[in-house]
């Protein structure tokens, strides 16, 4: 696995710092809600999200529903969206609620495009959308985001989550796979 990476774009450290302060902003952002009559719901896009979800959530000290939502668009050996579709969902309790989603990262923006309108319809009082990391693209810039972990060049990267053909989810950094490997 490590004998595949090509270089290391954001360390494990500096993750968990950036981390640690996106948690600090969303805390902020929803303390007053907090003991309110509308609550949060954390919405992580599956399966890419988990890792980022987890370590985020831990420094978030306010009461929170979590929501799994499982949207498919770099199936496979994918290296560019396939168009994305929300496949399922499971426990999404937004109804009155604030809803925070979720993802590892803004590429063409189609997932995030399928996901707000299918939380918002289910009754979510707010909506807001947080991701780790934004590809710079210009379909990337133009989606409304309200938290950005990083923003990185416009390459295929794998780590904390991301993946390429289901696999290099579990690397503890964000990298780039060699050449040979993707076959690109
Ligand atoms: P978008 O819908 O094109 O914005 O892409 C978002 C989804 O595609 C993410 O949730 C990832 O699952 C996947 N994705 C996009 N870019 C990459 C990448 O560089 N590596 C791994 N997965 C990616
Ligand atoms: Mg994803």
């Amino acid at each position: 696995m490590y004998s595949d990476i090509d270089r290391v774009l954001i360390t494990k450290e500096q993750i968990a710092l950036r981390v640690r302060e996106l948690a600090a902003e969303i805390t902020n952002d929803h303390r007053a809600t907090e003991g309110g009559e509308a609550e949060m719901t954390i919405v992580p896009i599956l399966t890419g999200a988990i890792i980022f979800c987890g370590d985020l959530i831990r420094h978030i000290p306010i009461a929170m529903k979590i929501g799994l939502m499982t949207v498919s668009s770099y199936p496979g050996r994918s290296l560019q969206t396939q168009g994305s579709q929300v496949i399922g969902q499971q426990l999404v309790n937004v109804k009155g609620r604030h809803a925070v989603i979720i993802d590892d990262i803004l590429d063409s923006g189609g997932t995030i495009k399928a996901v707000v309108p299918v939380i918002r319809a289910l009754g979510a009082q707010t909506v807001k959308v947080c991701v780790l990391l934004r590809k710079d693209r210009p379909a990337a810039k133009e989606v409304d985001v309200d938290y950005v972990g990083f923003e990185i060049p416009d390459e295929f990267v794998v780590g904390y989550g991301l993946d390429y053909n289901d696999l290099y989810r579990n690397l503890p950094d964000i990298v780039t796979l060699k050449a040979e490997v993707t076959g690109r």
